[in-house]
């Protein structure tokens, strides 16, 4: 695997969830595969979960981390060619790219959405400029299509769950007071195209996903409809696709609430973290023993040594 951008890049699907088991299980098990490799993790937006958990995961293989934080410590990077650069960008990502991947044998990116213009978010040019310049192996730590680190730590979360032999898995939409990308959505949607389940997605009208995304997944707009007999509600706001970027409604029909839950069959909840308490989720259902969130976020750590791993190799 040269790089990893989406779940596409992986050969084995079920193999990666797998080797991601197997390293929490044992965790210092490749400790010599990134001996004397160092891994850079660029963020261009905040993180708590993927830059503390990337780091780890390095360090689990014996990889040097270096972290740097685009939005205050380093030059802002022009991605335009052939361009003047007489405003406030003073690095041209060609060169920044370049001086990266000798510093580095894999380098991390999280660069999300605008929100602002779809057709420049979809082509993703933070990632794809750092790729054509750069000689080392890139990883997507979300951007503004993907998260396909949160979507491999999440199969794990499922495999460690106690689920019928087909669940019913429901990924809802839930209100959110500032406008977020679609990169979990997307991923998790992915994703669940690995898994043999009952896959619905709930959202309000207007909040339909990409549908190059959702083709051939019932997506249903009314969210009691769907929470019935779930296994599993994986809870995630986004903002309208199609009126690109826009929140189109501020109520808070759509949180999820222990009375919605007991609609469902024991579901475990799932969310990705960090989540707004009583906006997204009420205590109730975060603070219940059907919360996986927190195992979630645990699980990050050994999905991205997994992908390391394999980059590595
Ligand atoms: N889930 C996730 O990516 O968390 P952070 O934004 O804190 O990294």
């Amino acid at each position: 695997m040269k790089q990893f951008l989406t779940l596409d890049d992986l050969s084995n699907f079920d193999a990666q969830v797998q080797l991601a088991k197997d390293i929490k299980a044992n965790p210092y098990q490749f400790e010599e595969v990134g001996k004397r490799k160092t891994l850079g993790l660029l963020f261009f937006n905040p993180s708590l979960r993927t830059r503390l958990s990337t780091q780890k995961a390095g360090r689990l293989l014996g990889m040097d981390v270096m972290v740097m934080n685009f939005s205050n410590e380093a030059w802002a990077i022009e991605y335009e060619d052939q361009t003047i650069m007489e405003g406030l960008r003073s690095e041209h990502v060609k060169e920044a790219a370049q001086v990266v991947s000798q510093y580095c044998d894999v380098v991390g990116i999280r660069a999300f959405a605008t929100l602002t213009d779809k057709e420049k978010d979809e082509s993703e040019q933070v990632l794809q400029k750092f790729i054509k310049y750069a000689s080392v192996p890139i990883l997507n730590m979300e951007s503004a299509t993907a998260h396909p680190l949160q979507a491999l730590a999440d199969a794990l979360t499922l495999k460690e769950l106690e689920l019928p032999k087909k669940p019913k898995v429901v990924l809802t939409w839930a209100p959110h007071p500032k406008a977020l990308p679609h990169a979990v959505g997307n991923s998790f949607t992915r994703m669940m195209g690995h898994i043999d389940a009952d896959f619905v997605i709930a959202n309000p009208k207007g909040y339909d996903l990409d549908p190059r995304i959702t083709k051939g997944i019932p997506v249903v707009h009314n969210q009691a409809e769907a929470l019935k007999e779930a296994d599993v509600v994986y809870a995630k706001n986004w903002s309208s696709y199609d009126s690109y970027g826009q929140i189109l409604r501020t109520d808070n029909e759509w949180m999820l609430t222990p009375g919605k839950m007991k609609q469902t069959n024991n579901a475990a909840f799932m969310h990705c973290l960090p989540i707004r308490r009583n906006v997204v989720v009420s205590d109730g259902v975060l603070d219940s023993t059907h919360s996986k969130v927190i195992e979630q976020a645990n699980n990050r750590t050994f999905a991205a040594a997994a992908v390391l791993k394999t980059l590595l190799s």
